[in-house]
């Protein structure tokens, strides 16, 4: 059986996309933009069936929840509604010397303490050793400067708890040496843009920053509509941009990225508690339902100190990523802060006439919101395996296997006739191909040895693959005449199938 690899996982991982057509640089033939990523043949599959599992199980097959698809870009007021003009920033820190940018709470610095006296200080950046790496260069910054003592063990702290008179004496992680770090300022994440032929500031507008707005500012559209009733969510699915200081870990964090958020609307008298347990619950089995193990999930609360005054409670579901144990999906109680300032500063009610309680309030959100691109990886770091297989000749090799969950698989069936100089098996395989394609993506290779041909297919997920051979021919005998082998990727094991079975067969292995 295949084992799941942890050694070099990332290296593994980013070189496979490459290689296979999932993932790709954006404008790599120009050197690359950092933070921006191309999603291939085979990727632009695995991320629509993402999103596409996720549309019917929180919107198609659900009576309360709609669907929404607003505009990237919005009216500016938007945005100073929502807080994110005067405070969707993040700490950043400038190199003079190297001109590199940090983000602060991502730069982690300690004092290098000598029998109780403060001798000078190292830094690292945000990795999954912090501490262990700060006592390192604590060691040899001891030994280098040949200082005699006892070194007490590190404390580390981040840059944005440096105090200013520290600042001068922290070596930036890019030279080494201190003094060329600035001292931590707030940084907006926004991108802006100009609206018109104009480029002034009655021009300014800002690519979204997140799809949430988009379902808080026509909260009354859709309220009008007259289709929902509390409690009711509104989904969107769409493009979000955040010019990150430092995006990074492939597509894990990057400039251009997809959410799929929800904001569910519930009454300003229920228990928020409860709601927001369940969607926490929701978006954990949702998870393992498109093949993210349970046993890779962990929850992260915020701590009451750290959450926004408006906010009741926030619970990340995190993911055991190969670079440490990271944000997934956030999912947020955030009271009726923003109705109340959209109505604060459109001047619209937002208010719901509840004709159970006979009374109208603001509604109060739970609000579930996840990235494409970060699920889209967990799916990947997941499916990764490799295990032993023999080749033709009997020879054991590696065998890498994506072992994706069918229902996000990029090619649900390969078919493949055994040869392709004889017509007859090529034209049968043909009629397989054409008999399954309407219903799932189908891949048909004709090219090299079957063995190879089904390691390629292994490689690239596809959970099952088709064989048309002499048999189905009925060269050994009418019992096996129009029969295929349908080979299962993870096991490898084969059956004899009917061609007249295989397609009901194989709706229900893929759905
Ligand atoms: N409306 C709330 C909101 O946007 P968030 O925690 O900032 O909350 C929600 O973002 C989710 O979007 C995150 O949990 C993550 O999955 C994804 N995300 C956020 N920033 C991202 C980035 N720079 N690159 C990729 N995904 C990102």
């Amino acid at each position: 059986m295949a084992e799941p690899i942890t050694a070099n996982l990332m290296d593994k991982i980013v070189s496979l996309c490459k290689r296979r057509g999932f993932i790709f640089q954006s404008s790599e033939i120009y050197g690359g933009i950092n933070g921006f990523w191309d999603y291939g043949p085979l990727g632009v599959e695995l991320r629509k069936n993402i999103r596409d599992c996720w549309w019917n199980d929180m919107v198609r097959r659900r009576d309360d929840v709609v669907g929404l698809e607003s505009s990237i870009i919005m009216h500016p007021k938007v945005w100073e509604a929502s807080g994110h003009v005067g405070g969707f920033t993040d700490p950043m820190v400038d190199c003079k010397v190297s001109k590199q940018r940090f983000r602060a709470d991502q730069l982690f610095f300690a004092a290098v303490v000598v029998d109780g006296k403060t001798v000078g200080y190292v830094s690292v950046l945000e990795s999954e050793r912090i501490a262990e790496e700060l006592q390192e260069k604590a060691e040899t910054f001891k030994r280098k400067k040949a200082i005699q003592g006892k070194l007490e063990p590190v404390q580390q702290r981040d840059f944005t708890e440096a105090k200013p008179e520290e600042i001068p004496q922290i070596p930036s992680p890019a030279t080494g040496e201190p003094g060329s770090l600035t001292p931590p300022r707030a940084f907006n994440m926004m991108f802006e843009t100009y609206v018109g032929a104009l480029r002034d500031e009655s021009a300014v507008a800002y690519l979204r920053p997140e799809t949430a707005q988009g379902m808080f500012a026509d909260y009354k559209a859709v309220l009008d509509t007259g289709r929902v009733k509390i409690p009711f969510g509104i989904a969107q699915v769409g493009k979000s941009f955040r010019n990150e200081i430092t995006p990074r870990n492939f597509i894990f964090r990057s400039r251009e990225f997809e959410q799929m958020e929800m904001e569910y609307f519930i009454s300003d008298e229920d228990d928020w508690a409860k709601w927001h347990r369940y969607w926490i619950n929701w978006c954990r089995d949702w998870l393992v339902s498109v093949g993210i193990p349970a046993s890779a999930l962990s929850e992260y609360n915020h701590p009451k100190e750290k959450l926004a005054f408006y906010s009741k409670g926030t619970t990340d579901l995190m993911f055991n990523y190969p670079f440490g144990v990271q944000e997934l999906w956030g999912i947020a109680a955030r009271g009726d802060y923003d109705l109340s300032q959209h109505a604060k500063f459109s001047g619209e009610a937002m208010d719901y006439f509840d004709d159970v309680k006979k009374r109208r309030y603001i509604p109060h959100v739970i609000e579930p919101a996840v990235g494409v691109d970060r699920i889209l990886l967990a799916i990947l770091c997941s499916a990764y395996s490799e295990d032993q297989a023999p080749d033709e000749k009997g020879k054991m090799e590696t065998r890498v296997v994506m072992k994706f969950h069918p229902r996000v698989a990029p090619i649900k069936v390969a078919v493949f006739p055994l040869l392709k100089n004889k017509p007859e098996l090529v034209k049968k395989a043909q009629e397989v191909r054409d008999l399954l394609r309407p219903y799932m993506t189908v891949f048909y290779d004709e090219g090299g040895a079957i063995g190879r041909r089904y390691r390629r297919q292994d490689e690239v997920g596809t959970p099952f693959g088709v064989t048309i051979d002499f048999d189905t021919l009925g060269e050994k005998g009418p019992e096996l005449a129009d029969t295929v082998t349908l080979r299962e990727r993870d096991t490898m094991k084969q059956e004899r199938v009917k061609i007249s079975e295989l397609l009901t067969m194989l709706i229900q292995k893929v759905r």
